[in-house]
């Protein structure tokens, strides 16, 4: 079984609450819950498998502890590990750049090196466009708390189920 950490940024609980709910669901891998504000790059190595929760904010930016550990992202030499991101946002506020972040770190994430998986189908979202998409798909799990949180659970179920394949 692979070593997990859940390392997430957030200003207003959404996706706090978020990277608790998939830490609860893979409780079977006993995965470390972090906050970006509390965490040195070093401990980015220590894992097999980062999943990593950042929501949108300022239009389209990533959230304020993720913007500060921004230019330390490139440093990191992440071959080999297995990266899924998440985020919040709010995709009737800001349809234009709805879950934004979640792209932003796909770019800068790639840079290390590491294996990206748990792409999410657009199925089932409303939004105009997103940074983060990739062919069609988002490259991570966009959850919206404002809008949509009555699906945030099984949003997040089917994810962590697609990720399993990637943890034993
Ligand atoms: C000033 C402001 C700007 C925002 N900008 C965006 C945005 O550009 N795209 C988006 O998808 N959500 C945006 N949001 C929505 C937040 O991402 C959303 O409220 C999220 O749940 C906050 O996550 P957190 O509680 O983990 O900090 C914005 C919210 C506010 C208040």
């Amino acid at each position: 079984m692979k070593s997990i950490a859940i390392i997430y940024g957030s200003t207003t609980d959404n996706t706090k609450d978020a990277a608790d709910l998939i830490a609860k669901k893979l409780a079977d891998y006993s995965p470390v819950l972090k906050d970006i504000a509390d965490v040195s790059p070093e401990e980015f190595l220590e894992p097999d498998v980062l999943i990593l929760g950042c929501p949108t904010w300022s239009i389209g930016e990533l959230q304020d502890d993720w913007d500060t550990f921004y230019p330390d992202i490139k440093k990191l030499d992440l071959k080999g590990k297995t990266v899924a991101l998440f985020g919040m946002g709010d995709s009737s506020g800001y349809p234009d750049t709805f879950a934004d972040a979640i792209g932003t770190l796909y770019d800068e994430f790639a840079k290390t090196g590491c294996t990206f998986v748990g792409e999410v189908s657009t199925d089932g979202y409303s939004f105009d466009d997103s940074t983060a998409l990739r062919d069609g798909k988002f490259v991570g799990l966009p959850l919206d708390n404002d809008n949509e949180s009555n699906l945030t659970d099984s949003r997040v179920g089917a994810w962590v189920n697609s990720l399993k394949q990637y943890l034993d």
